[in-house]
């Protein structure tokens, strides 16, 4: 699917000249992994939901593979671009509505798919296997009584088992530790074809899965770039207090002082190895404490 907008602008309350978006124009298309960064306030969940078509636009259109978000509005299409769009809430437990976990993560495949108990079942713990979750579980618990990580791993799975063509993913590693973190990184790294666009504070955490970034700053967007030219980027983001990642700063200190990297490197794990080896080989000359 290709979604396009279009001199977008959206207020929340018509009677107010506040606007959450102002001015927006971006293409996106099959395949792409992109990253909405921007302070907060600057419009990335207002975005989002636009995306999903939770609300419609005040100003401009939003075209999906070139039909008018209104057109489809007034055909009461909009169930079937949603159906195409798997979307996890900033809030997990907001888009929570089932007593039992299993029941959340099977409900959309029941209804929208005909398919028997068993294969439903059988496809849920293929999944939850693949996010180390034990289904049965998963059958016991409420979905409100999870941990954080587990309610965003459960909201994932219920997006993912519908195999949907773009996933939008709201803050999904705020709150969450290292090994929280890198377990939902890993499960959407996993998702080669389907599109992905993920709003975060912590643009360190998704450098090594995207391709494209998009900044907002007062609901205006202020940067659509690749990822490989970040790099040139970091004065723009911190110029529209958007933080630069932590790894790509560090790397243009030291392309400041001279050191040369043999090339950029998107995870500061990776960084620190690189460093290690290089000082290594060429060790530090230490002053002697006399
Ligand atoms: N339901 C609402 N009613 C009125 N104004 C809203 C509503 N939701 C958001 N806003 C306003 O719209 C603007 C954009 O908010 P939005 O939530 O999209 O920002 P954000 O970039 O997602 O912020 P954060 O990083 O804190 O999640 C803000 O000025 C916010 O106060
Ligand atoms: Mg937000």
């Amino acid at each position: 699917m290709k979604i396009e907008l279009i001199d977008l602008w959206f207020r929340y309350d018509l009677s107010v000249n506040d606007w959450a978006l102002k001015d927006i124009n971006l293409k996106l298309s099959q395949g792409e992994k992109i990253a909405i960064v921007g302070p907060a306030g600057s419009g990335k969940t207002t975005l989002i939901q636009l995306l999903d078509t939770l609300v419609l636009p005040t100003k401009g259109d939003i075209l999906f593979d070139g039909i008018s978000v209104g057109t489809l509005s007034k055909k009461k299409q909009l169930a079937t671009i949603r159906r195409r769009i798997g979307l996890l809430f900033q809030f997990p437990e907001h888009q929570f509505f089932q007593e039992s976990a299993y029941e959340e993560i099977t409900f959309g495949i029941k209804n929208f798919f005909d398919l028997d108990e068993d294969t439903v079942e059988s496809m849920a713990k293929d999944l939850l296997a693949s996010f180390n979750m034990d289904i049965e579980m998963i059958k016991r618990v409420s979905p409100f009584n999870l941990s954080s990580g587990e309610k965003r791993k459960l909201a994932l799975a219920s997006a993912i088992i519908l195999s949907p063509e773009f996933i939008i993913l709201d803050e999904p590693t705020a709150g969450l530790d290292a090994s929280g973190r890198q377990e939902l990184i890993k499960i959407i790294s996993s998702l080669k074809d389907t599109t992905i666009i993920v709003a975060t504070h912590n643009l360190d955490d998704f450098l090594c899965i995207i391709d494209r970034l998009i900044g907002l700053s007062k609901g205006r967007k202020v940067l659509d770039i690749q990822k490989k030219d970040t790099m040139n980027f970091l004065q723009d983001m911190k110029n529209n207090n958007i933080t630069p990642p932590l790894v790509l700063q560090i790397q243009r200190w030291l392309l400041d002082k001279g050191i040369n990297l043999d090339h950029l490197y998107w995870e500061m794990e990776d960084l620190i190895s690189y460093l290690r080896q290089k000082l290594e080989l060429s060790p530090v000359k230490r002053n002697r404490v006399p």
